[in-house]
């Protein structure tokens, strides 16, 4: 098809599935992404340009978590299986997750070019910091007013010529995008007059360095077994060794704390960008997370990571299953939400690494694909168990085994 399709952006959604059905697509393709879900037509079209249909996952919901000594049912929106069951399961057998987040402080970060004594510049910047705070602090603003805004600024030389302006900014209980891309907008042209250069980029940094969230755990050796313990340790030694284990390693992190970023209405993209610049932050990448032995034997897992949340502003507010998600989280701010989300993270990490180190991560995972090809070959309701048991038993898993055996069950109930 050609792609230059002009205007699009000025048509409603009925007239850009027409315009591409006009231009050859199947009218049938569109039918399967013309439902908006809880999200709606209206909202939908709002939230990004173009909009021709929407994609709908699965909203679960991960069981047994308690964190500070409050339960929590967790829900996580992704479309891989057995990620909210092995949360549940790590959760279980754990003895309470404690968690901390610290300050919600965001960097923006104004590149200055152009600059012909570098040293005097910063000294310069410095000199002025508190003026220049004030005079981009609104104190109308109710961030401001909440005791949030713009708290320091910090100068680094980059190479000849360039200065990097950090300006270190409170935001509260917003994940703090658009708080931060436009103190560091009102801030350049003041810049550009102290060091006489150009204010090229003004923009948040994803490395929330100050923005980190600790949270920590025990598996008791009792319920999980001391070789297991020794084998987890180990695997997050192998992680630490090697960045090919590391990246998986800490991607089995991310799809527990994606999901529940995405059912939140989180900006997840920033959330991976800053999980992962973190982990090689001033060293080699490695794993987030940290195993150890107590005084009694038992597995102490911690995760540490930075998490720019929101719970005010944002795709939270828009998103009626979002909305729905804070609501069965009981969540009072953004520090809690940070909380909760570093927990399940460290739950996905132990309970991957617990299959992968023990019984293997295949099982898990093919009793729920098995599921899965069943209810694609037409099974219903109490068929789904069925069939995927006796295409595991059988070691065959495949869309024409479920059907072959889809008949016979029905054969044998008529
Ligand atoms: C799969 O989505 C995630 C795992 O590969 C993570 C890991 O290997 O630790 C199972």
């Amino acid at each position: 098809m050609n792609s230059k399709i002009s205007g699009l952006y000025k048509l409603n959604i009925k007239e850009r599935q027409e315009k591409l059905i006009k231009a050859g697509f199947p009218k049938e393709e569109i039918e399967k992404i013309n439902n908006f879900g809880s999200l709606g037509e209206t909202a939908s079209d709002h939230l990004i340009e173009n909009v021709i249909g929407a994609l709908t996952l699965p909203l679960g919901i991960a069981t047994n978590f308690v964190i500070n000594g409050k339960d929590y049912l967790i829900p996580m929106v992704l479309e891989e299986a057995s990620v909210v069951a092995a949360a549940s399961k790590a959760a279980k057998l754990s003895e309470g997750f404690t968690a901390k987040a610290e300050e919600s402080i965001m960097i923006g970060q104004i590149l200055l070019t152009e600059i012909s004594d570098v040293e005097k510049t910063i000294n310069e910047i410095l000199k002025k910091e508190k003026e220049l705070i004030e005079s981009i602090t609104n104190p109308e603003d109710i961030m401001v007013k909440l005791g949030g805004g713009a708290k320091k600024i910090k100068a680094i030389k980059l190479k000849e010529n360039w200065i990097e302006v950090q300006l270190l900014v409170d935001c509260k209980d917003a994940m703090g995008a658009n708080t931060v891309n436009t103190l560091c907008e009102k801030l350049a042209p003041q810049l550009e007059k102290i060091s006489n250069g150009n204010a090229l980029m003004r923009i948040i940094s994803n490395l929330a360095i100050y923005r980190k969230v600790k949270a920590k755990t025990i598996w008791k050796k009792e319920l999980i077994g001391e070789e297991a313990i020794k084998a987890i340790i180990k695997a997050n030694e192998f992680a630490e060794l090697s960045p090919f284990r590391g990246s998986t390693h800490n991607k089995g992190i991310m799809n527990g704390i994606d999901a529940v970023c995405i059912a939140t209405g989180q900006d997840f993209r920033a959330i991976e960008a800053g999980a992962h610049s973190f982990a090689c932050f001033e060293k080699k990448y490695s794993p987030l997370t940290k195993y150890y032995k107590n005084s009694e034997g038992n597995l102490v897992g911690e995760i540490e990571l930075p998490l720019a949340i929101g719970t005010v502003g944002g795709a939270t507010k828009i998103n009626p299953a979002a909305q729905f998600s804070m609501k069965l989280l009981e969540i009072n701010s953004a520090k809690e939400l940070e909380c909760v989300i570093a927990c399940v993270g460290l739950a996905q990490n132990f309970a991957a690494l617990y299959a992968i180190t023990t019984e293997g991560i295949q099982r898990g995972h093919m009793s729920l694909h098995a599921k899965n090809i069943a209810v694609n070959a037409g099974a219903k309701e109490k068929e789904i168990n069925l069939i995927a048991e006796k295409m595991i038993k059988e070691k065959k898993i495949s869309e024409e085994n479920a059907r072959k055996i889809l008949e016979e069950i029905r054969e044998k109930n008529n």
